[in-house]
């Protein structure tokens, strides 16, 4: 099967050439984003290779389709960027890689909230400059501090027991709470409850309709003036204009983004010689107690391998049965 592979930067190519060592499958690498406007690129490939900013809305699928696309194998695990409905009235089968790294998200989300808390993107632009001043550098001991974490699966479990060592008092709240989850010493509560107490609140549930702008004016008053938020998860989990008036009245303390809700325009490209034409996200970028990522928590050499390994995986086993266990379903959404 002949894979289309979309918005392909350098290192995944790389990776997945390395990979494809093993697999000898025809790959070919387009940097353009998967949309509406690029879809005829894919004419004559069974299959599309595709990450999270590509846009496979009803339309797009319609095109792809209509070429003979079966497959859309996901480079990611996230897969709201797909219209499962579209895909499967359509005949398209959508697979992903369930888990390649957890622990790459779940360290990326720490490293976000001791950078924030002990404030080293300041202390090293200021050291760097000759300025050892520690005025306005004061941190606060992570022991004993209230962390709730939304969304305990693969990423949101790591995130829980690696706080646990720094001795966190841990919350998290889950619909559907993995097996085993009692013994990592963490108490399950209502959402509410987890804004109400934590001293940091870190996202680790998928984007759903339900979820869609789950930190919105609504749960930020809840929340503890000073709270620390962090989001690694999907960038519009997060009411952007309410988290900004959220900075600036000091009920949000810190502030830790990976994703953005409107990333898709600005996220993994140079644009360092351009305006940013995003007001929203400009605004962002103003405070001292704000740090942006730019959806990289995923980024580690040992991802990028599972990852490479699993997408050909997936796409073998669709050619041989014409099924795979990775396949993205309606229900799993509901689930
Ligand atoms: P997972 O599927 O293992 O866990 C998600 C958990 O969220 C599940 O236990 C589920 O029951 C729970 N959940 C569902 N609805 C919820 C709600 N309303 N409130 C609280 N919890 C809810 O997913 P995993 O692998 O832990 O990934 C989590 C998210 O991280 C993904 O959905 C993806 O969007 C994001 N991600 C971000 C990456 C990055 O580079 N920034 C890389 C990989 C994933």
């Amino acid at each position: 099967m002949k894979i289309a592979f979309f918005s392909a930067k350098p290192y995944d190519k790389q990776s997945f050439e390395t990979v494809n060592q093993t697999y000898k499958r025809e790959i070919d690498y387009f940097e353009e984003r998967l949309s509406v406007r690029t879809a005829k690129l894919a004419n004559g490939y069974g299959a599309v290779c595709v990450f999270v900013n590509d846009a496979l809305d009803d339309e797009t699928l319609q095109i792809l389709a209509s070429q003979g696309t079966r497959l859309i194998a996901l480079r990611c695990s996230g897969f709201n960027n797909v219209d499962l409905e579209a895909a499967d009235r359509l005949g398209l089968t959508a697979v992903r890689v369930p888990a390649y790294s957890p622990h790459s998200v779940a360290e990326h989300a720490v490293a976000l909230m001791l950078t924030l808390n002990r404030k080293i993107h300041r202390a090293h632009a200021r050291v760097r400059e000759g300025n050892f001043n520690l005025e306005g550098l004061l941190g606060f001991d992570m022991n004993q501090k209230t962390a709730g974490i939304v969304g305990l699966g693969k990423i949101g479990i790591i995130v829980a027991k690696i706080l646990s060592g720094f001795g966190c008092r841990l919350l998290a709240s889950d619909p559907y709470p993995p097996e085993g989850w009692e013994t990592i010493g963490l108490r399950l509560v209502s959402l509410s409850e987890l804004f109400t107490e934590s001293d940091i609140v870190s996202l680790h549930c998928p984007l759903m309709p339900e979820t869609h702008h789950l930190i919105g004016e609504g749960a930020l008053r809840q929340m503890k003036d000073g709270v620390m938020l962090i989001n690694t998860s999907r960038g519009a989990l997060v009411d952007a204009n309410a988290v900004i008036r959220a900075l600036k009245s000091g009920k949000i303390g810190y502030l830790g983004l990976d994703v953005y809700e409107e990333e898709a325009d600005l996220f993994f490209r140079d644009l360092s010689g351009k305006v940013i034409q995003d007001d929203v996200f400009a605004r962002l970028l103003t405070f001292p107690n704000v740090i942006v990522t730019g959806h990289q928590a995923f980024f580690t050499e040992n991802a990028l391998r599972k990852i490479a390994e699993t997408t050909m995986d997936n796409i073998v086993e669709f050619e041989k049965n014409g099924i795979c266990a990775n396949r993205v379903t309606l229900e799993r959404i509901a689930s």
